[in-house]
């Protein structure tokens, strides 16, 4: 839905699908703090370019055990490189996080998984940001709800 959404609205769309990406985890060294960058030579250094050159980050994972998918996981905690005044996230205006799971309850009981989250995308200091949950929702249903187009809607407001 989204790379239908922001299309229609003049805005193009870069998927990167990071499960199966060479995405190594944090190692905690606090390197990144003293020179912007990650000391591991892997694909989130291509990633974190395509992403300061982006207008919006829309964080996206289905719910897995109560909490977002491992690679996801250690996707945001290696963002921590970009938490520094040297390399902050360049153009970015906004930023999102949705969650998907199967419990249509799920909006009430992975509450602290968001949170959690949002509190991450905090430190990425890109203005405006906001999360959601959708729960118990297809595909199908999700294409066609009203509540996940005006959630669209209000995203794509934050950059225009
Ligand atoms: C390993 C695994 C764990 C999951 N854990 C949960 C869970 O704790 N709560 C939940 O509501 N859904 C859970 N799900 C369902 C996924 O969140 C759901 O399939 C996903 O959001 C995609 O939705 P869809 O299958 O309707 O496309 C789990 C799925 C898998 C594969």
């Amino acid at each position: 839905m989204i790379s239908e959404e922001f299309p229609e609205r003049g805005h193009s769309v870069d998927v990167i699908s990071i499960h199966g990406l060479d995405i190594r985890g944090c190692k905690g060294c606090m390197s990144c703090r003293k020179t912007g960058e990650c000391v591991q030579d892997d694909e989130m250094k291509g990633i974190i370019e395509r992403i300061r050159h982006s207008d919006m980050l829309i964080l996206m994972s289905p719910i897995y055990f109560g909490a977002e998918t491992g690679p996801m996981k250690t996707f945001t905690d290696r963002l921590t490189s970009t938490f520094t005044e040297k390399m902050p996230l360049g153009d970015v205006k906004a930023a999102s996080v949705l969650l998907t799971c199967a419990d249509p309850e799920g909006y009430r009981k992975y509450d602290a998984t968001l949170k959690r989250m949002l509190d991450m995308v905090g430190y990425l200091k890109v203005g405006e940001y906001r999360g959601r949950i959708m729960g118990g929702e297809s595909p199908d249903t999700v294409r066609t709800s009203p509540k996940v187009r005006d959630y669209l809607d209000g995203l794509i407001s934050l950059i225009e």
